[in-house]
């Protein structure tokens, strides 16, 4: 999608139950986000015009249904949007398609023997969200790149409903991060190891030039280290996996062969001291109920679990708020509608170095205090949306919705 214009979309669905498309990541009015308030019924087609003027972004889109959001990803419904300002050649960024720029979408799933998805959730799932025990990169199972001998960008999108990844290249060479969910960084940040939850999204250059093959690989999931034990988890998986391998053809046109110093981007460096402050817990269900399996909707944020009717708050629109976010148990992926925020500090300290650009989504891990400037516009019949991206999470309570005027 461009920048510096309105675009027309039209989405039918023709499916059997009600969808809805969220633009995650798109900063946009709340009457168009496609949220829980904006369903689309079985038949129905919607034309939501989407003016964009934000810089570029890898974002994406997926159903939020309330209640039948995580089934309705898990079975599909979710893609990938690239936002372009027309500036990727002048940040001498790779920018040819499936060649030196290739998009890749993690996700995981259990398939029944009969090769269909295994949408069944044991009772760690309930708790921590779907785990699957296959990796899929671009909806394959088994993908494997083939790239130049060069620089190769790699735009991520954790598409997972639960699966936190910790990415890292088996021979140790460095993921050098150029972009986060809401676009570049000013100059590009090596890291060794990736941590992306879901919902997020990271632009990484890879140097190939060595000719080298190398394996896009993970660490497993660190909320099954802390929840698992206890839940006496029947998944547990310890230790690394392959998530992608690439191997170089030497054939193919390498156009980047250095990386750029300048991306054009920012890293943000507000002033939270007039902010409004905003504290948010997100809760987990503790009642036997829940354990037992009879309740599974007591996810929850500062208590209240998510209900449609009711506005939890109201931000001054251009406001700028500083929002406090804690969760103890386990790390939830947190994510706010309709805006782009900065990570001011975790539990006390710096952000994370992959923390220290735009964001819109960002893994709770202990608190974590976000600064938000509140930009677009929701009105109580489309507000905002607030919530865990683990999406058993949402699907369970653990979101909130906020009116901007
Ligand atoms: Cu990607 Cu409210 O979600
Ligand atoms: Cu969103
Ligand atoms: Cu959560």
């Amino acid at each position: 999608m461009k920048t510096g214009q309105t675009t027309q979309t039209e989405v039918r669905n023709s499916l059997d139950e009600p969808i809805s498309v969220h633009w995650h990541g798109l900063l946009i009015p709340g009457e168009v986000d496609g949220g829980p308030h904006q369903p689309i019924a079985p038949g129905a087609t919607w034309q939501p015009e989407l003016p964009l003027s934000q810089r570029s972004a890898t974002a994406w889109y997926h159903s939020h249904v309330h209640g039948a959001t995580a089934r309705q990803v898990q079975m599909g419904l979710a893609g990938v949007l690239q936002i372009d300002d027309g500036q990727d050649d002048a940040r001498g960024l790779p920018s040819d398609y499936g060649v030196d720029d290739l998009t890749l979408v993690l996700q995981d799933r259990r398939f029944t023997r009969r090769g269909q998805i295994d949408l069944s959730l044991s009772m760690p799932d309930r708790m921590m969200g779907y785990l699957g025990d296959t990796i899929l990169v671009n909806g394959q199972v088994g993908a494997a790149a083939v790239v130049p001998k060069g620089m190769v960008r790699l735009r991520l999108l954790n598409g997972s409903n639960a699966r936190i990844y910790t990415l890292a290249l088996s021979d140790k060479r460095p993921l050098q991060l150029v972009a986060t969910d809401s676009g570049f960084l000013d100059q590009p940040i090596s890291l060794k190891t990736l941590r992306l939850s879901p919902g997020e999204r990271a632009e990484v250059l890879v140097d190939f030039s060595n000719g080298r093959d190398v394996t896009l690989t993970s660490d497993h999931n660190p909320n099954t280290g802390m929840m698992g034990g206890m839940m006496g988890g029947r998944r547990q998986q310890t230790g690394r996996f392959s998530v992608l391998p690439f191997a170089v053809d030497p054939t193919l046109r390498a156009r980047i062969k250095r990386l750029p110093s300048d991306l054009g981007g920012s890293r943000p460096n507000g002033d939270a001291t007039s902010a409004t402050w905003r504290r948010l817990s997100l809760d987990m269900p503790m009642g036997m109920g829940m354990m037992f399996g009879r309740d599974d909707r007591r996810f929850s944020i500062n208590g209240d679990a998510y209900d449609m009717g009711k506005i939890n708050f109201h931000v001054a629109r251009g406001a700028v708020e500083r929002w406090t976010v804690s969760a103890d148990m386990m790390m939830h992926p947190f994510h706010v509608h309709g805006v782009k925020f900065q990570v001011l500090s975790e539990n006390g300290r710096a952000p994370q170095r992959h923390n220290t650009g735009w964001k819109d989504t960002v893994l709770i891990d202990g608190s974590v205090d976000l600064l938000i400037r509140f930009d677009q516009p929701a009105p109580p019949n489309a507000p905002f949306m607030y919530h865990c991206h683990i999406l058993e999470h949402e699907d369970g309570g653990m979101m909130g919705q906020f009116t901007v005027g």
